[in-house]
């Protein structure tokens, strides 16, 4: 089933940090299946605002089983969403997407897992490190979190309640770059560098987790990825997820059109229906989609989340960027609907193709 939006109430909003809050959505009887989700998905927010339709992802951060599905949200300076968030309060309704990402930790089994999260980047290891402390008795999980100082710091209350709970489970690091700790180990960036450091220290232990998950901004992503692999850990275990809160893209993206791009008609097939719409050359395929009055699953519109992924069954097309597609699914021939720029004539997207 494609994701799709429901209207769900609001049973809480909480004060996170001097820029944040945690919003707690009621899940009635009838809603469990749909948004049942694995520890590391995200729900897509949706509100019209000044007439325009607005979407933002944010990580669930509540665990498997909680009463609540919580999210929370960062005040970003001239974020139309995050704005809009900051005024929102109990009772009020909000469409919500079913729970998506691909950036998860299955709960079953044992394991060791390293936590890498920077600023807001924690929402879904708050989802991924209780689930898995609650769910798997014989796991451990090791988390390092940068911020720039303690009150930034998101889910502080609810890691140390973690703390507390799994003493000998869980494994919390702090670093700060703007605020002086007692150890100077914990002092500045979670870069290559502290990675290292913490490694020599025996803080963590790259090679032998059975995943390291990381989530921040894009250059804390890379730098911590090339880190772990430099450290011994194998590229297949890393896992990671953009987390660019404003929606703004992750890097420049010029929104040219791609080299022979053509207009084209454009068939989506959704649930088993086929629609057909026209797509002229310079558009993008969401916003065509759209206009003919055609609603297609999408978010970020950014290519990082994948929300909007399918397959090309007919016709050529391009992608301006993925940040979210694996090699192996663009070789497959799936595509982010919100990059695509047809280089044929006539295209079929197939958002029903797994
Ligand atoms: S909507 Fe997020 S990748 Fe397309």
């Amino acid at each position: 089933m494609a994701p799709r939006f429901h209207e769900l109430t609001l049973a809480d909003v909480r004060s996170e940090t001097v820029d944040s809050v945690a919003l707690s959505f009621e899940i009635s009887e009838d809603m469990k299946d749909n948004y049942a989700f694995t520890p590391g998905q995200y729900l897509t927010l949706r509100a019209e605002i000044n007439g325009e339709d607005v979407r933002r992802s944010y990580s669930i951060c509540s665990p498997v089983g909680s009463e609540t599905l919580d999210v929370g949200v960062k005040w970003i300076e001239g974020g139309r969403f995050s704005d809009h968030a900051q005024r929102l309060k109990p009772g009020d309704k909000v469409q919500v997407m079913t729970p998506q990402g691909r950036f998860t930790a299955p709960i079953g089994g044992a394991h060791d897992y390293l936590l890498l999260a920077a600023g807001s980047g924690v929402t879904p290891m708050v989802s991924i490190a209780t689930s898995v402390l609650e769910g798997e008795p014989d796991s451990t999980v090791t988390m390092c979190y940068a911020n720039r100082t303690t009150d930034r710091v998101m889910f502080r209350e609810a890691l140390d309640d973690l703390k507390d709970r799994y003493m000998t489970r869980f494994r919390l690091t702090h670093v700060m770059d703007e605020e002086a700790q007692d150890v100077e180990l914990f002092n500045g960036r979670l870069d290559a560098e502290k990675l290292e450091t913490l490694a020599t220290r025996g803080l963590i232990h790259p090679p032998s987790y059975h995943a390291i998950y990381i989530c921040g901004p894009q250059p804390m992503i890379e730098a911590a990825s090339e880190a772990m692999k430099a450290l011994g850990a194998d590229e297949g275990k890393l896992k990671f997820e953009l987390f660019t809160p404003s929606g703004a893209p992750p890097v420049a993206s010029s929104r040219t059109i791609a080299k022979d791009a053509v207009g084209a008609q454009v068939e989506v097939i959704v649930d088993g229906a086929s629609r057909k719409f026209e797509m002229a050359l310079g558009t993008m395929l969401v916003d065509a989609a759209t206009r003919s009055g055609l609603e297609i699953p999408y978010s970020c519109a950014n290519g990082m989340c994948a929300t909007c992924r399918c397959k090309l069954t007919k016709g050529e097309a391009e992608m301006l960027q993925n940040f979210s597609l694996e090699p192996w699914e663009t070789d497959a021939g799936f595509v982010l609907a919100c990059q695509v720029q047809p280089k044929s004539a006539a295209i079929t997207l197939d958002f029903d193709a797994v």
